[in-house]
């Protein structure tokens, strides 16, 4: 089966680390057509995928657009849309993996007659979405796409509940190659040598920074823990969030945890990182739609803490393979860092739990399965 790939982003979220799983068992059948071009562009060249780069200039329309804004940008979408059907009719199916890939796909999909997959990797709510970017994504599923694969049960729910078509949406969770997640003891030791955190208890949060990734309530519930716990913040704003590091910089001179929190930027080392951490923590205060730095913590076999909303919670069974929290409440989180801390023995059975659990639940291998035989009725159908 041959398929044509769209994404908006030429930058590494997790939406397109979720699509470098999904392409690579298809190599030359697959192209990957980004709409900017990016570290993403490279990350899928170094996994052997067709890549390229359609557009260079970023495409203005935000999550908050007005119906204004969103015709001002067909405008600009035309030459792209162009493109993208000449390029459809050499593939059997076009899967449209971000929200301006989905109306680029369905106006392809439409002038070049194949089959649109829309992969759902947001919660369409209001908390995160404008009205207008909400009816849109809506409408254009309804008409156009054979398929929608949601990222989690909740991002299926609030799909349905905007008003989306019950008889075209299949949840598919994310996939991991366990393997990837065992790393070298003594490698860790010099990793947390080099990183001086040697001693430390390290809480450690692995996300793009911006506002609603929630890096300040893990800084303000690390001001209520004993000194030894520090906080390695692994991420960088991908998309234009610099208020918000400038933010957590100011919030972190003024509580005086300069030598207790320590900003990494973006990595590609994520389960060394993780490895080398006591604890990992999920901060974000709106629903998270499914959240893959909780499952790649629990494949490095660390406890995890996450703020309990959206798909999280089909994730973490509080007590059993990590710990839940409500979002947005630093006091709470304080007081499972603490318990982490002192309950050595209960936590590490809590980890191990969540490894087991964990590669069982989201093996790559069964979810690209999953995902090739729902591809394969829509094809053939
Ligand atoms: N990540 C990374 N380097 C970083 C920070 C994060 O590679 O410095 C990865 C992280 O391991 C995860 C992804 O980015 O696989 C983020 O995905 P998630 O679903 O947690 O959140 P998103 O950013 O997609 O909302
Ligand atoms: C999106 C979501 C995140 C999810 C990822 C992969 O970026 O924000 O929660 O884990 O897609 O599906």
């Amino acid at each position: 089966m041959k398929i044509l790939f769209l994404d908006q982003s030429g930058k590494p979220g997790g939406a397109e680390l979720c699509l470098i799983d999904i392409a690579k068992p298809y190599g030359d059948c697959a192209l990957v057509s980004l709409f900017a071009d990016g570290a993403f562009k490279h990350l899928l060249q170094q996994n052997h995928i067709p890549v390229e780069v359609l557009a260079t200039q970023a495409i203005q329309v935000r999550k908050e657009s007005n119906l204004r804004q969103g015709f001002k940008s067909l405008g600009q979408l035309a030459p792209l849309i162009n493109k993208v059907v000449k390029k459809a009719r050499e593939y059997d199916l076009i899967y449209a993996n971000t929200q301006k890939a989905l109306v680029v796909g369905a106006l392809a999909s439409f002038f070049s007659r194949r089959p649109l997959v829309y992969h759902l990797h947001d919660i369409l709510s209001q908390e995160h979405f404008s009205q207008t970017n909400l009816r849109i994504a809506i409408n254009l599923a309804n008409r156009f796409a054979s398929l929608v694969i949601a990222n989690s049960q909740a991002s299926q729910t609030a799909f349905v509940q905007a008003g989306g078509r019950t008889d075209i949406v299949e949840v598919v969770y994310n996939g991991f190659e366990p393997k990837k997640y065992q790393t070298d003891k003594s490698d860790i030791n010099k990793l947390r040598q080099q990183l001086g955190l040697e001693g430390k208890f390290v809480v450690g949060h692995f996300s793009r920074l911006a506002p609603w990734k929630g890096q300040h309530i893990l800084i303000e519930a690390l001001a209520k823990c004993p000194p030894e716990v520090t906080v390695i913040l692994v991420g960088d704003a991908l998309f234009g969030e610099q208020d918000y590091v400038q933010k957590l910089h100011q919030q972190v001179s003024q509580l005086r945890l300069e030598n207790r929190v320590k900003f990494l930027g973006f990595r590609s080392d994520i389960p060394q990182l993780m490895a080398a951490c006591d604890l990992v923590a999920h901060t974000s205060t709106s629903p998270e739609p499914f959240g893959r730095v909780i499952v790649e913590a629990m494949l490095c076999e660390k406890p995890v803490v996450a703020a309990k909303a959206g798909g999280v919670m089909e994730l973490v069974e509080h007590g059993f393979n990590g710990f839940l929290v409500t979002p947005g409440e630093p006091q709470e989180l304080a007081q499972v860092i603490s318990t982490c801390l002192q309950e050595t023995e209960i936590t590490a059975t809590i980890a191990s739990n969540a490894r087991t659990t964990a590669s069982q639940r989201f093996d790559v291998a069964i979810i690209n399965q999953q995902i090739a035989q729902l591809l394969s009725h829509i094809v053939s159908g």
